[in-house]
Formats: structure tokens, sequence, C-alpha cells
């Protein structure tokens, strides 16, 4: 196994991690996105600075800043030494080494938790769980899902994967869901069902390369879009 987690980490990721793991361009920025589960990132704090329109979802947010940073430092050294220890499951072209991928995720964590009540504040950051939402019907343009789904696939099964995508896809034209793998670098075992099931409700899946990769063999992303009427 390449790394085994109690529970979902506070790991969060970049602006410029986001924009390779969902291959979004300038003109996907320039919609409204909904990012779900999105944690500690600093995919909303970057963003808003540059003018995007993002909300985050995340069951986190019941946490104050200073919570969040310390359920981090609880649990960073732990990950960075499995990740030490498990030097064929990873690809370095990114974060460069295990020490250069600590000093990004803590750089995230900094930037997240400078923005965080302000970000409460303009409703940037909002409390909610998957596998429901609170928000209506297409109100938002893109979906996004960073490491949640399908990389902890043994910890919520494949009905639960089918009804938060469902309900990602209630509220928002499309999903894109990074990565594929579960946290044993394996494919997903909820993925080929899942998206039979998603097809056969008449949703169009695609997977999608992408140029971020930090897992081995995790460079693939899923977008999925209505196609009904
Ligand atoms: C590994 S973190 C990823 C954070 C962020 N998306 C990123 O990639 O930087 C996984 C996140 O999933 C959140 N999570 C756990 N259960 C959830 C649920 N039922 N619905 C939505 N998010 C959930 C956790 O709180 C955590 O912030």
């Amino acid at each position: 196994m390449a790394m085994e987690l109690k529970k979902v980490v506070p790991f969060g990721r970049s602006l410029d991690e986001y924009v390779k793991m969902f291959n979004l361009t300038q003109e996907d920025l320039q919609k409204s996105i909904l990012s779900v589960g999105d944690g500690p990132a600093s995919f909303n704090a970057e963003g808003t600075k540059l003018g995007y329109k993002i909300k985050s979802v995340d069951p986190l947010y019941e946490l104050t800043s200073e919570q969040i940073r310390s359920r981090f430092d609880e649990v960073v050294d732990n990950i960075i030494e499995q990740v030490k220890n498990s030097p064929n499951d990873w690809i370095w072209t990114y974060h460069g080494s295990p020490d250069g991928l600590r000093k990004n995720r803590e750089r995230v964590i900094d930037i997240f938790c400078e923005d965080y009540e302000r970000g409460k504040g303009e409703n940037r950051y909002e409390l909610g769980a998957l596998p429901k939402l609170k928000y209506g019907d297409s109100a938002y343009n893109i979906g996004l899902c960073s490491h949640f789904l399908f990389l902890y696939s043994e910890q919520f099964d494949a009905n639960f994967h089918f009804d938060s995508i469902c309900e990602i896809l209630r509220v928002c034209q499309e999903v894109r869901i990074f990565p594929l793998l579960t946290l044993s670098l394996m494919p997903s075992p909820h993925l080929q069902p899942v998206l039979a099931k998603l097809e056969a409700k008449g949703y169009s899946c695609e997977i999608h390369k992408v140029s971020y990769q930090l897992q081995r063999g995790g460079n693939e992303m899923i977008k999925i879009i209505k196609t009904e009427s």
C-alpha cells in the first residue's frame, strides 16, 4: 500500500496544481466554479485575488483556521515519512522531492489560513458534505473535486460516489474529478461501475490525460457533462 491514512487528511493544493490537474483554461477560469471537498487548498484564495468566482465546500469548514492548521501539523511529518519510505510510488517532476512536497503543502496552508476567515465572511468557504449540496439546480458552471472522490474508494462505496457525482451534476453543468487512483495507487474499483451508471443516465464521461502527476500513474482526470435536455 502506498499510503495509509486513518481519515481524510487536511492537505491542500495550489491554484497552479488545480489548473494542471483539471486542464483549466483561461476560459474555464472565467466561469463560476464550485470546488467540492476543497479543504485547505489555496485555489480559492489565489483565484479570488485574480478575480475568479470560486466557492469552496467542505465539512472541514466547521473548524477554525487554527484548528485546521493544527490538524495539518499533526499529520504532516507522518505523511512525508510515508512518502520517503515508498520512493517508487511518486513522480517528482512537479514537487522535486518529498521535502519540496512538504514545502509546497506548507505554503498552500499558509495562504489558505490567511484567507479563510475573510473568505468565510464572503461565503467563499461554506460548510457542506457530499452526497448532498445545498445549492440550486445549475447554480454553477464547473464543479471540481480534487483528491476526495475515487482517491478514498476504500472509505466510501460506489453508491456514495454515484450519488455524490449526480448531486454535483445537479448543481453544476459539468464536473471534473482528479485523481482516478486510490490511496493504494490502484485504479479506483468504483470508476467503471459508476461511469456505466452515469452514461445510462445520459451523462457524457471523458477521461483526459493531464500534465500533473504525483502518485505514479495518477495523471488522468474525468470530465462528466450533462447531455440530456
Ligand atoms: C485530501 S483533502 C483534498 C483537499 C483539496 N481538494 C485539495 O486537493 O487540495 C480531502 C478533503 O475532502 C473533504 N471531505 C471529507 N468528507 C467529505 C464529504 N463527505 N464531502 C465533501 N468533502 C469531504 C475533507 O474534509 C478534505 O478537506
